[in-house]
């Protein structure tokens, strides 16, 4: 095998001399050539969506998209999807590694008795109308905790991240739950200690003051996996924006709600509420010839949710899992016959055939399967999203934390190639076109 080059270098089609640029290599991964120093050169490179532009190092998430793997703090999805729960998966990505028992019991305690809010949190709700979206009140009440949970807010403090960190970990699930209450008009379910991570939000969001609360062991723990596959996922879009708009010095609780603003896109989390809209709207297997061609019209905005990806060029190993929850769930509540399972295979079969989608290299992802299984869990699809945002809190604050603790992070602040017009001296209004 060809040895691995150090130095890259520019060279020009003019007698300007070539500039050396040093190439960096990771623990896995495309290598990358560091180009800090090409601005002093007096040229920038160019690369919108940044579809070949490393952000940052982390040594929090890995992702192969030519092989499908994708890796918590170097353990494959699979094994954590199977072996762990949420918070034992949140500990390892804001820790860097799995707890032991008596950590795993020490952090489940000190998240579990921080998960109620502010009593006057409560009145943020109340300036919602009723039929607000759950993601607008998150985003809103998540900011808000800044006006509330302001004793900890130094990003600069290890400590006070943690803190943080802890609360919006312990939080956001209340937050995501009363959204959803609030918009059905019924009373808040405040948390329960005895529950676990899971048992608490869906008691939060199913139980009523009428009467007890019985979570079903299945879906709780198939409720645990989804949350652990959406934890992380290195760089995506709304990751960015919670770098981005946390490396100005913005105190988490607006950057996580900057990244949940980012996450409600439809070509981001949004995807899995648009994913079953659209199986609603297929509604029929006889009609899935149609909307294929559609998916390939260009003239035509209709995409096929749930599929694609910018760095999976494989399946994206968390569909397969989420197909294999799909099955568990609908068969322990005897909707194994769900039409709408149905129509999402057969949906993707044909895409695993058709060559649009196979040149394209289009296979399912997350969003996919995600949006059956909630709704088969009886969660309304305007709450996808939010339970998206909930389980990647997770990964937000660990990947804020690292930023922060960075001792060479800077503000992020990108070049731009200026199209618009020279220099020209104003025009009188008296003397305008
Ligand atoms: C998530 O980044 C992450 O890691 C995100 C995420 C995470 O965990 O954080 O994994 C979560 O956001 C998953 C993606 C959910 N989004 C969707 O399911 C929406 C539908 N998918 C697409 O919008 C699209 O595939 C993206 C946004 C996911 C990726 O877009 P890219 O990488 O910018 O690719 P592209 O839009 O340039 O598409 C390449 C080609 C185009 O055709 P040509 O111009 O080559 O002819 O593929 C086509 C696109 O038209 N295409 C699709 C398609 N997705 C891409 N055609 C039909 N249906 C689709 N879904």
């Amino acid at each position: 095998m060809a040895k691995k080059p150090t130095k890259a270098f520019i060279t020009f089609d003019n007698d300007t001399a070539p500039i050396e640029l040093p190439i960096l290599s990771g623990t896995a991964g495309n290598d990358v050539i560091d180009i800090r120093t090409l601005g002093k050169h007096g040229i920038y490179t160019y690369d919108p969506g940044f579809m070949s532009t490393a952000a940052c190092q982390s040594e929090i998430t890995f992702i192969d998209g030519e092989k499908g793997l994708l890796q918590y703090r170097g353990y494959p999805i699979e094994q954590l999807a199977e072996n762990c729960n949420f918070l034992e998966v949140s500990y390892l990505l804001m820790h860097g590694e799995l707890p032991n028992a008596m950590q795993l019991d020490d952090f489940t305690k000190t998240i579990v008795t921080r998960t109620m809010l502010h009593d006057q949190l409560s009145n943020v709700f109340r300036g919602f109308r009723r039929d607000a979206h759950p993601m607008a009140v998150m985003i809103g009440v998540v900011g808000s905790m800044s006006a509330f949970y302001f004793d900890s807010m130094d990003v600069y403090n290890p400590e006070h991240r943690m803190i943080s960190a802890y609360r919006l970990l312990a939080k956001v699930p209340t937050i995501a739950a009363w959204s959803y209450k609030y918009n059905l008009g019924h009373p808040f379910m405040y948390p329960k200690n005895k529950f676990t991570y899971a048992e608490n939000f869906m008691h939060m969001m199913f139980a009523t003051p009428c009467e007890d609360y019985v979570p079903n062991p299945v879906l709780a723990k198939a409720f645990e996996k989804i949350l652990i596959l959406h934890a992380d996922h290195e760089q995506n879009a709304s990751t960015s924006t919670v770098r981005l708009v946390g490396s100005s010095g913005a105190n988490p609780f607006a950057s996580i709600s900057a990244g949940i603003a980012s996450l409600w896109g439809p070509a981001h989390g949004g995807a899995n509420e648009a994913t079953l809209d659209m199986l609603e709207e297929i509604g029929d297997v006889s009609r899935i010839d149609e909307f294929i061609k559609r998916a390939k019209d260009k003239n035509d905005s209709f995409r096929r949710m749930g599929f694609g990806h910018r760095v999976y060029r494989s399946m994206d190993p968390r569909a397969a899992i989420m197909q294999k929850t799909c099955y568990e769930v609908l068969n322990e509540l005897g909707l194994h016959n769900d039409p709408m399972f149905k129509l999402a295979m057969q949906l993707e079969k044909i895409a695993l055939e058709d060559e649009y989608f196979v040149s394209r290299k289009l296979y399912p992802n997350v969003d996919f399967y995600s949006g059956i299984v909630m709704r088969a869990m009886g969660i309304p699809n305007s709450m996808f999203t939010a339970i998206f945002a909930l389980a990647r809190t997770a990964g937000w604050i660990a990947q804020w934390s690292e930023m922060n603790a960075d001792p060479e992070h800077k503000i992020g602040r990108p070049r731009q190639l200026y199209t618009g017009k020279d220099k020209r001296d104003f025009v009188p209004i008296d003397k305008r076109a």
